[in-house]
This record gives C-alpha cells, sequence and structure tokens, in this order.
C-alpha cells in the first residue's frame, strides 16, 4: 500500500476581493505546495471565521464565491488538492465548543488578535475572542501536520498545538497530534499603491484580477517617493514580476522617469495576471465551483466523520 502523505492544511477569510498582496503573501505558496506534490492539501474558505466580520447574506454569499473562483483562478486544482467551505463541514463547529470546554478565559485573552481589539477599545463579540479555538479545530480534525500561515498567524498555531495536548491529557487519549507551523518563505510584505502594507482596509490594493483599466490607474496613482533615483513603491511591487538584474538595467535607463517606469511596471504587471484573468472570467456563472466545494465538502467529511468518532469516544458521548 502506497505510504499516505502527511497532510498540510490552510486557509483564508473570504473577506474582500484578492490582491497581488494576498497572492505573493500567501496564495502562491498554495500553489507551489501542490506543485511540490509532499502532502496531501486541504485549502479551506474559512466562511465561518470571516462571519465575525461579513454579516450580510448576499455579501457573504458573493465573497464565498469569489474566493472560491480565486482559488481555481490561480492554478489550484481540485483534482490534486481538496478545496472547500468551512460552514459545510460541521464538525468544526462542533468540536470548537469541545475545546471551549477545556479552555479558559484568561488563556484566550493572552491572544494578540484579542488583545489588539481590546486596546482600540472595540466591543469585542465572543466569536472574535473563540477565534482561535475555531481555528484549532480547522487544523486538529484533519491531522493536519503542516500549516502553512504568515507570521501573523504563529501564535493561533501555538493555540492548537497547546490544545492538541489539554484535550489528550484531560481525556487521557492520543487523539490529536500536533501540528507544525509552516511559515512560509520570507516574503516581503507587498506594498500597496501608497506604500503602506497592501490591504483591503487601506483602499490601496492591486487587484489580482484587475482589468487593463483598473491596472493603468492603480499603477498611474503609486506615490513616487522623489527623495532617491529610484521610485521606491513602483520598485518593490515591480520586483515581484520581473528579475532584480532586469530591473537594474531597466531602472538605471530610465533614472528619474518615474512615468515611463510606471508604463513599464503595467505592461509586466499586465503579462503576469492576464492568463491568470483570463481563467477568472471563464469561472463566471460557471457551476464548476459549486461541483469542486460539493466534492471538497464529501472528501472533507469523510475525515472529520472519522475523528470526530474517536473525539466523541474520547470524551464519552459516542
Ligand atoms: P487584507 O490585509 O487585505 O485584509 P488578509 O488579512 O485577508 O488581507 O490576508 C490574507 C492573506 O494574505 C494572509 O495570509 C496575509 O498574510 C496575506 N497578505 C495580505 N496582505 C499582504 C501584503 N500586503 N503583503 C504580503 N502578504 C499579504
Ligand atoms: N486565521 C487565518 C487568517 O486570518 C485563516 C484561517 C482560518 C486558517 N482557519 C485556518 C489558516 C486554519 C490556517 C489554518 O489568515
Amino acid at each position: 500500500m502506497p505510504m499516505s502523505k502527511p497532510v498540510l492544511l490552510s486557509g483564508m477569510k473570504p473577506t474582500g476581493t484578492a490582491h497581488i498582496g494576498n497572492y505573493f503573501g500567501a496564495l502562491k505558496q498554495w500553489v507551489d505546495l501542490q506543485e511540490a506534490g509532499a502532502h496531501d492539501c486541504f485549502f479551506m474558505i474559512a466562511d465561518y471565521h470571516a462571519l465575525n466580520f461579513i454579516q450580510d447574506a448576499g455579501q457573504m454569499h458573493a465573497l464565498t464565491t469569489e474566493l472560491a473562483r480565486t482559488l481555481l483562478a490561480i492554478g489550484l486544482d481540485p483534482e490534486r488538492v481538496t478545496i472547500f467551505k468551512q460552514s459545510t463541514v460541521a464538525a468544526h463547529t462542533e468540536l470548537t465548543w469541545i475545546f471551549d470546554t477545556i479552555t479558559t478565559m484568561p488563556y484566550l485573552m493572552r491572544a494578540h488578535a484579542f488583545k489588539d481589539a481590546e486596546a482600540k477599545d472595540k466591543e469585542i463579540n465572543v466569536g472574535t475572542f473563540n477565534y482561535p479555538m475555531l481555528m484549532a479545530a480547522d487544523i486538529l480534525l484533519y491531522d493536519a501536520k503542516a500549516v502553512p500561515v504568515g507570521q501573523d498567524q504563529k501564535q493561533h498555531i501555538e493555540y492548537a498545538r497547546d490544545t492538541a495536548e489539554k484535550f489528550n491529557r484531560v481525556f487521557n487519549a492520543e487523539t490529536f497530534i500536533l501540528p507544525e507551523p509552516y511559515i512560509m518563505p520570507e516574503v516581503a510584505i507587498v506594498p500597496g499603491t501608497d506604500g503602506q502594507k497592501m490591504s483591503k482596509s487601506y483602499g490601496n490594493t492591486i487587484p489580482l484580477f484587475a482589468t487593463h483599466e483598473e491596472l493603468t490607474k492603480a499603477v498611474m496613482g503609486i506615490v513616487t517617493d522623489s527623495s532617491g533615483e529610484r521610485p521606491g513603491n513602483v520598485y518593490a511591487i515591480h520586483r515581484l514580476v520581473r528579475s532584480e538584474d532586469e530591473l537594474d538595467t531597466l531602472y538605471e535607463e530610465n533614472k528619474g522617469q518615474y512615468k515611463a517606469l510606471k508604463e513599464a511596471l503595467i505592461e509586466d504587471l499586465e503579462a503576469f495576471i492576464a492568463p491568470m484573468r483570463k481563467r477568472y472570467e471563464a469561472l463566471e456563472d460557471s457551476n464548476e465551483i459549486d461541483k469542486v466545494l460539493t466534492r471538497g465538502a464529501e472528501v472533507a467529511r469523510a475525515r472529520t466523520d472519522k475523528k470526530m468518532y474517536e473525539v466523541r469516544s474520547a470524551i464519552g458521548v459516542s
């Protein structure tokens, strides 16, 4: 019998239109991991995590579909990896409840995301407070060994590890394995058109499937710092789509000519985006998305049914 591959699981919240920061910071690595073929990969649309922010049915539906379409357009292949929606696998919320009963409030109060929300003096909902437990369930249900995330999510993996250990200890069982963070190769933070981190919350993004017109508008709007000879913000984005050697020549030849450099960037971004945009457009109104998510949910549920059987036996409710 062939040895089964270690499980790798990652997720993204459907909270906005994907931009090139999301691509170079996370999604591209998912495709690379699929291509490497070393893991049994699960990629999840974390819609129940997003419910903390998106509380409108139409918007939730549109954003979830958009993320599924994005995952297919960038080259994830549902024949080789499992793509599914968190809300279609009820075990995630069920296991979250079980974890809640062995987790203390002070422990969750130490989470960075909670502390940030508290510092901003926001009214914090229980879902935000509990976020790390839902994420622990996402990971532990699949016996995921590798969990690719950015630096900002590292603490959540520690919560998942602690929770696995605690469950095993409290119930004197060997139900869960400890996941490892797979911190994605140091990807520089992609700057937005204003030089801050590119983020949908700052309105400074270059959408991943931008039309030529949107691309032109975004690039022409990049704030150029005129202190040096190289427009830093333009260069930082350009580096993502063209080699540094080629850029050295280009930027040397066009010293101080910001418009020409921006035009070159538009052309290079267009060449990079066009094939993905084509696939993205082809998926409009396609029933392929539903099929992929239905199939993904079946594969995911087959796993979690087995795992929940073990969990229920361990806690004595089977
Ligand atoms: P946003 O900041 O637009 O709200 P999210 O927080 O939803 O984006 O991020 C989704 C994923 O994309 C995360 O893994 C995050 O680390 C990555 N990401 C987001 N913005 C950037 C950026 N500007 N540079 C690199 N990676 C990013
Ligand atoms: N919390 C992650 C983020 O905000 C998304 C996420 C949800 C996730 N569940 C996950 C990532 C499980 C990895 C594994 O980016």
